[in-house]
C-alpha cells in the first residue's frame, strides 16, 4: 500500500513533496522519505513513523532540488525501519511503489546470485537494482524503467527518479491508481489527484499497464504493449482547504459532527420534489444483487441487504470483497453486483468488481471519490456525497453509503411495485434527528470513561442493528484498541454468553421496534449472569426496559428502517470519546491506513 508522490518543479520541491505526502498520509505512516535531483546528485531523506518526523529531519538536513519524489509507507514486507523506508536507491535510480510485487522472491535470488547486496527486506528494492543494472548496461533510464516494469509481476504504482536527470521522472501503474498532474512547466504524479489539489487540477490517470515518461514539457504515456497512448486529461474539483480540522481537536470528531449537514446535502440531491432522482438506475428485470466490500462499507452492505430484502423483496449476497473472487461466487446476466467504497480504491474491492465483470448485468459503485478507480471502471457510479472524509475510521462515509444504499432499496422496492413514498416522506427527518443524536456528545463521554478501563466488550443487535452492532465493534477496535465483538443478540447463548462477566460491558442497539421484545430478552440474559448492560435505545425502550441497566442512552424516535443511520452516531461516538478516554491517535491509529491498496 502506501502514497506516492513526484514532481519536476520551478522551485524547491522538499516542502511541496512534504504537502503532497501529507494528503497522502491516509494511505500509512509506517514511514515517510523523499529524494530528489540537485544539478546532477542524487540524494534521499527517510524517517521511520509519520510524517512529522520526516518533516522534522529535513530541517536538520535539507534536501535541495527541484525533481523529487515521495512516500508514505504502510509496511507489507519488512517492518517500519529506515531500512525500509522508500525511496529505495541503487546506483542511479530512485524509487517509490505503492503495491506488491508478487515476484520479488525470484527477483531477489537471481539478483543475489549476481552479486548485488539488498540493504532492505522490501520487495521494492528489487525494482530499483534491477533498474540500477540495465542503467549499468547502457540502457536509457526509460529503457531501463520500462525493462524492469516488464519483469514485474503483481500491483504497483511507481515513479522513478535518476542521478543526472533533472528533468525526468518515470511513471507505471499496474493495479494500484496513479495519477499524472500538469502544471505551467512543471509537471507532477500522485498516487491521486488530492495530493497534487494545491498545486494542478488537471489531472490525466494511467490506465491499468501504462507507463509515463513524464518531463516539464508533458508526459508521454505507452500502453502496456508500448504503443504512444493518448489518455485524456480532465479538470478536477478539489477544494484545497477541505482537509483542515476547523476547530475540532479531531478529523474523526469533525466528521461525525457534519453527518447531518451531509447527509442533507445526499438527500437535496437524490430526491426532489418528494420523488427519488436515481435516472440512471431501474431494477427492473433484476432479480438478484450481490453486494461487496470490505471493512465499514462492508457493514453498510450487511446492513442494506436488510432494506432490499424487506422493503423491496429483492435478494442479496453481501460478500467481503477479499473473499468474494476467490470463493467464485455464482453470479447471473439477470442480477446486478454493487460494489461499495469510500475511496474507490480498495485492491480487494476493485478485483472483486473485475472478476464480477462480465458475469452480472450490471456492474453498480456506491463511491465517495468520484475519480477513483472503481468509479471509473464501473458501469454506474452513485457518489454518496459525504466530502472529504480524513480520519482512518469511517463515519459520515458510512452514513452517507447508508443513505445512498437505502434510496437505492427504496428505488427497486419502486421499480418493483411496491410503494414507498411513506419511507420517502420519512426521509425528510433524517437531518433533524441526527443533530439531536449529536447531542448525546457529552453523556457518551461520561461513559466512555468507563468504558475505557474495559479488556473486553460485547455488542449485540437483532435484525439491521446485527451489523450496526458490528460496526459498533469495529469502530472500538479500530481507535481504542480494546478488544470488542459483536454478535445477532440471539446468536449470543450459543456460545458467546460464556464471556459475560461482571467486568465485560455489553452494549446493545435495541430501538422499539418489531424486534425489541426479543432483543430484550437477550439483554435478560446476560443481566441475569451479571453482565454490564449499556441498552442504546429511544425513550419508549429505555422506559420499558432500561430498569437494571448498567447505562443507558436515549435517541429520538424514528420509523424503524432509518433506525441504523441513527444508531451510528452513538457508535461512533462510543468508539471516539473511549479512544480519547485512553489517549490513543483517533485519526491515525496504529497499523490501519484509510485506503487499502492491497490485496
Ligand atoms: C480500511 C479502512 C476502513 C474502511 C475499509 C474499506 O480498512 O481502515 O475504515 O472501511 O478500508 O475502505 P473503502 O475505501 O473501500 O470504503
Amino acid at each position: 500500500m502506501c502514497g506516492i508522490v513526484g514532481i519536476l518543479g520551478k522551485n524547491e520541491v522538499a516542502p511541496q513533496l512534504v504537502e503532497a505526502l501529507r494528503r497522502l498520509e491516509y494511505r500509512g505512516y509506517d514511514s515517510a522519505g523523499i529524494a530528489t535531483v540537485n544539478g546532477s546528485a542524487l540524494d534521499r531523506r527517510r524517517a521511520t513513523g509519520k510524517l512529522v518526523n520526516l518533516s522534522d529531519l529535513l530541517v536538520h538536513e535539507p534536501l535541495a532540488g527541484k525533481a523529487g519524489i515521495g512516500h508514505t509507507r504502510w509496511a507489507t514486507h519488512g517492518a517500519a525501519t529506515v531500512a525500509n523506508a522508500h525511496p529505495h536507491r541503487a546506483g542511479g535510480v530512485a524509487v517509490v511503489h505503492n503495491g506488491i510485487i508478487e515476484n520479488f522472491r525470484e527477483l531477489r535470488e537471481e539478483l543475489e546470485a549476481a552479486g548485488v547486496v539488498f540493504e532492505s527486506q522490501t520487495d521494492t528494492e528489487t525494482v530499483a537494482h534491477l533498474t540500477a543494472r540495465h542503467l549499468a548496461s547502457g540502457m536509457t533510464p526509460k529503457d531501463a524503467a520500462f525493462a524492469t516494469v516488464d519483469r514485474l509481476e503483481g500491483a504497483f504504482a511507481l515513479a522513478f527518479l535518476f542521478e543526472h536527470e533533472p528533468d525526468l521522472m518515470i511513471a507505471a501503474r499496474k493495479g494500484s491508481p496513479l495519477a499524472i498532474g500538469h502544471g505551467d512547466g512543471e509537471m507532477f504524479i500522485g498516487s491521486d489527484a488530492i495530493a497534487l489539489a494545491p498545486m494542478t487540477d488537471r489531472i490525466t490517470y494511467l490506465e491499468e499497464g501504462d507507463r509515463a515518461v513524464v518531463t516539464r514539457a508533458g508526459a508521454e504515456i505507452h500502453d502496456a504493449a508500448g504503443r504512444r497512448a493518448n489518455r485524456a486529461m480532465t479538470q478536477i474539483q478539489i477544494d484545497a482547504t477541505r482537509i483542515e480540522k476547523s476547530g475540532y481537536r479531531h478529523f474523526m470528531a469533525k466528521e461525525i459532527a457534519e453527518q447531518p449537514a451531509v447527509l442533507a446535502d445526499a438527500l437535496a440531491h437524490y430526491v426532489r420534489d418528494g420523488k427519488l432522482h436515481l435516472p440512471d438506475v431501474d431494477f427492473t428485470g433484476v432479480d438478484r444483487l450481490t453486494l461487496v466490500a470490505c471493512g465499514t462499507a462492508h457493514y453498510a452492505c450487511h446492513v442494506a441487504k436488510y432494506w432490499f430484502e424487506q422493503i423491496a423483496r429483492l435478494p442479496v449476497d453481501i460478500d467481503i470483497a477479499s473473499e468474494f473472487r476467490y470463493r467464485d461466487p455464482v453470479l447471473s446476466k439477470d442480477s446486478w453486483a454493487l460494489f461499495v467504497s469510500q475511496s474507490g480504491e480498495t485492491a480487494d474491492t476493485l478485483a472483486a468488481l473485475r472478476h464480477a465483470q462480465d458475469q452480472v448485468a450490471r456492474v453498480v459503485a456506491v463511491v465517495n471519490v468520484t475519480t477513483s478507480s472503481i468509479a471509473r471502471e464501473s458501469d454506474l457510479a452513485l457518489p454518496i456525497l459525504a466530502g472529504v472524509e480524513v480520519g482512518v475510521a469511517s463515519t459520515k462515509a458510512f452514513s452517507c453509503q447508508l443513505l445512498v444504499l437505502y434510496l437505492l432499496a427504496l428505488k427497486a422496492a419502486q421499480d418493483r411495485g411496491i410503494d414507498v413514498s411513506a419511507q420517502i416522506a420519512d426521509l425528510g427527518m433524517l437531518p433533524g434527528l441526527m443533530n439531536q443524536a449529536l447531542g448525546m456528545g457529552k453523556a457518551i463521554a461520561k461513559v466512555a470513561e468507563e468504558l475505557a478501563e474495559a479488556q473486553d466488550i460485547l455488542f449485540l443487535g437483532r435484525g439491521a442493528m446485527f451489523p450496526m452492532a458490528l460496526e459498533g465493534a469495529l469502530k472500538l477496535k479500530e481507535i481504542s484498541y480494546i478488544h470488542a465483538e459483536a454478535y445477532a443478540s440471539g446468536e449470543l447463548k450459543h456460545g458467546p454468553i460464556a464471556l459475560i462477566d461482571a467486568h465485560v460491558p455489553v452494549i446493545v442497539f435495541a430501538p422499539h421496534d418489531a424486534l425489541f421484545d426479543k432483543t430484550i430478552s437477550n439483554m435478560q440474559e446476560v443481566m441475569a449472569r451479571h453482565g454490564k448492560v449499556l441498552l442504546i435505545s429511544d425513550s419508549e425502550g429505555v422506559a420499558e426496559a432500561g430498569q437494571g441497566c448498567w447505562k443507558t442512552l436515549t435517541l429520538p424516535t424514528i420509523a424503524p428502517q432509518l433506525a441504523p443511520i441513527l444508531y451510528a452516531i452513538p457508535a461512533q461516538l462510543l468508539a471516539y470519546h473511549t479512544a480519547v478516554a485512553k489517549g490513543t491517535d483517533v485519526d491515525q491509529p496504529r497499523n490501519l491506513a484509510k485506503s487499502v491498496t492491497v490485496e
